[in-house]
């Protein structure tokens, strides 16, 4: 029995996972490209993560690019059996670290084989397309083509499992129409909530919900209310933030990012971190406060 236990479990595809898993962005260099700093730190972070319990890890290939793929392959192949990697297609990397959208049948094929051979896996459990209509967020726009050629993808055997991100509620009814659908990754966090609605939604459909940016993501969340409220329960702001998402709704899995084993252990303790109802109601202001 590990701490993250105590986070609960939610159905990730036909999966069961624990509520609190990694993402792995963090791991590549400055501006998600290139090495990390440190090659041996980053292959720490996902040993201990795995040693600690953490059955979801979230990635893609075009972190880096490539590279956090690789330092997953390195770190942990081969993979336990146990082990959800979730990975995401829909966008390639410039020269300049810019993210340019890839929704050609060509570049989303070349993506999913990219995922595969980085990886080192036959089959993905789960892949996202990241939509990208808009850089700042969800932005509408017909998702018909791109996922069709994912829904292929999956009758090939490449992929087991679909989730959509960066996506509008309408975006996702269509993409419901075109294929099931396991999971929507989303921008959502304690002063972030865009998504309220839409997370009862999908909970209701027994539909994962993976918040990204859950620590705020390049800035970390800043709040005095987070930090007056941490310091009564003796836990870090990291921890409540993470504890207020998992007290948010059932659905909700969690990703946090780091490159450092000392936040991960950090992280992974909020899933032993209990609110009590009246922090949550404090902690339910701070979007407002934030607006
Ligand atoms: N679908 C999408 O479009 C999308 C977009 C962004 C991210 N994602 C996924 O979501 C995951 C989570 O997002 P994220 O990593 O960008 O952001 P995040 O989890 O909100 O926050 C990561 C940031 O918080 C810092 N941090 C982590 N733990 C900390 C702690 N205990 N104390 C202080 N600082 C701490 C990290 O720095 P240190 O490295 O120094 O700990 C890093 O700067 C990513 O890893 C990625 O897999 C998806």
């Amino acid at each position: 029995m590990s701490i993250i236990d105590q986070s609960g479990t939610f159905t990730l595809g036909d999966r069961s996972v624990k509520r609190l898993g990694y993402g792995a962005m963090q791991l590549a260099g400055p501006g998600v490209f290139g090495p990390p700093k440190d090659h041996d730190a980053a292959l720490a972070v996902l040993r201990t993560a795995v040693e600690s319990g953490v059955d979801h890890i979230d990635t893609s290939d075009f972190y880096g690019p490539h590279v956090t793929n690789q330092l997953i392959r390195e770190a942990l192949h081969p993979y336990r059996d146990d082990l959800v990697i979730v990975t995401k297609v829909g966008a390639r990397r410039g020269e300049d670290k810019s993210w340019i959208p890839a929704f050609s049948r060509e570049e989303l094929t070349k993506a999913v084989h990219d995922n595969l051979r980085n990886l080192g896996l036959d089959v993905i459990e789960v892949v996202n397309l990241r939509l990208m209509f808009s850089v700042y967020g969800p932005a509408e726009g017909s998702l018909e083509a791109p996922l069709t050629v994912l829904a292929d993808l999956q009758r090939q055997g490449l992929i087991r499992h679909i989730g959509l991100s960066n996506a509008t509620a309408t975006q996702i009814a269509e993409g419901r129409g075109i294929a099931k659908i396991a999971c929507v990754q989303n921008q959502y966090n304690l002063a972030h909530r865009d998504d309220d609605v839409l997370i009862d939604d999908l909970a209701r459909d027994g539909i994962a919900y993976v918040p990204f940016f859950p620590l705020g993501g390049f800035s970390p969340l800043q709040s005095s209310t987070l930090s007056d409220v941490a310091t009564r329960l003796n836990a870090t702001p990291m921890q409540v933030a993470l504890a207020w998402l998992l007290r948010r709704a059932p659905n909700i899995l969690l990703i946090p990012g780091t490159s450092s084993v000392g936040h991960l252990r950090e992280n992974l303790a909020a899933a032993e971190l209990v609110l009590p109802d009246d922090a949550v109601s404090e902690l339910d202001k701070v979007a407002a406060i934030a607006a």
